[in-house]
């Protein structure tokens, strides 16, 4: 897999990481709730870091929640990736590295939504009441769509989310208002919202004297990726009780992708995000 970022995809991984050990040594004292890690936009197991002269590969998430064994391992790993191609590869991976976790690996090659709304129902089932999810949503654009999320209230899942503000919704929202039927569609659903309360959101109306009198034009709020941002902040806050800080990604030129948010139902878990976040927001 490719790697178009930098330092903030090793900076995004460390995060997740650690959060994923603060999370199993509280639950290591838990042993009664059986862990389930479950990763929507899998990968291959691997990323590729592009330097100046030389490619390198590095561990990615899926990788990096095999190999946790202290303070307790997962009871079970589910990876979603659409992707056969990468999805095989990281079957080969699992088998070559990990062959002891083969009973507890789960890999499916559909699409993330649909898993999403399977796995609801796999947590709402009263055999299951037992198990706890930690989730990892990473995706590369605005694959997420805002009513699979609704699936997840009052279930006992941390979930750690990586939204494209820059990149997917601020691109899409023209400067002059006029978003084309494709554009408007793709962001009515990843935000779950109308066009009415879209435009209402990210544009304000100005009317202006011209020559020929006066005009009403449209424009796009200066800020829009920071509105962006705070809107799926508080959108994610009507299915979770509690929402992190995110972590901003930025570009090499200092533009702002993406917004990296962890939701829970858990104000530690909350509290135990911000703790991770806030340093890594210094540099
Ligand atoms: C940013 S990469 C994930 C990187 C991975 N988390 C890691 O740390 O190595 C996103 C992945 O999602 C997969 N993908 C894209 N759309 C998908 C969908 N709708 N459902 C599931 N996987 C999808 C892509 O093939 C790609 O491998």
């Amino acid at each position: 897999m490719k790697d178009f970022g930098g330092k903030w995809t090793t900076q995004k991984i460390e995060i997740f990481v650690k959060y994923a050990k603060a999370y199993l040594q509280i639950m290591k004292n838990h042993p009664y709730w059986k862990i389930m890690y479950f990763d929507g936009f899998a990968g291959s197991g691997e990323i590729e870091k592009s330097g100046n002269s030389y490619n390198t590969l590095i561990e990615g998430v899926a990788q990096r929640m095999l190999s946790i064994e202290h303070p307790r391992s997962f009871d079970m790993l589910y990876f979603v990736e659409k992707d056969t191609d990468k999805a095989k590869r990281l079957k080969h991976l699992i088998e070559e590295q990990f062959p002891d976790k083969l009973n507890i690996t789960h890999i499916v090659t559909e699409d993330f939504n649909k898993k999403l709304h399977d796995l609801a129902n796999f947590l709402q089932h009263p055999n299951n009441k037992k198990y706890k999810v930690l989730a990892f949503i990473d995706p590369y654009g605005m694959q997420v769509k805002w009513d699979s999320l609704l699936a997840l209230k009052n279930l006992s899942i941390d979930m750690w989310i990586l939204v494209p503000t820059g990149i997917g919704v601020n691109r899409l929202l023209k400067r002059n208002g006029k978003i084309s039927k494709a554009f408007l569609d793709k962001l009515k659903i990843f935000l779950g919202l109308d066009e009415h309360e879209i435009n209402d959101c990210f544009y304000k109306t100005e009317t202006v004297n011209t020559l020929f009198g006066k005009e009403t034009i449209t424009k796009k709020e200066e800020n829009a990726i920071s509105k962006a941002a705070e809107l799926y902040k508080s959108r994610l806050n009507e299915i979770f009780k509690y929402v992190s800080e995110p972590f901003i990604m930025k570009n090499t030129k200092g533009s702002t992708m993406f917004h990296f948010y962890m939701a829970s139902n858990n104000s530690t878990a909350q509290k135990i995000a911000n703790d991770i976040v806030k340093p890594q927001l210094k540099h």
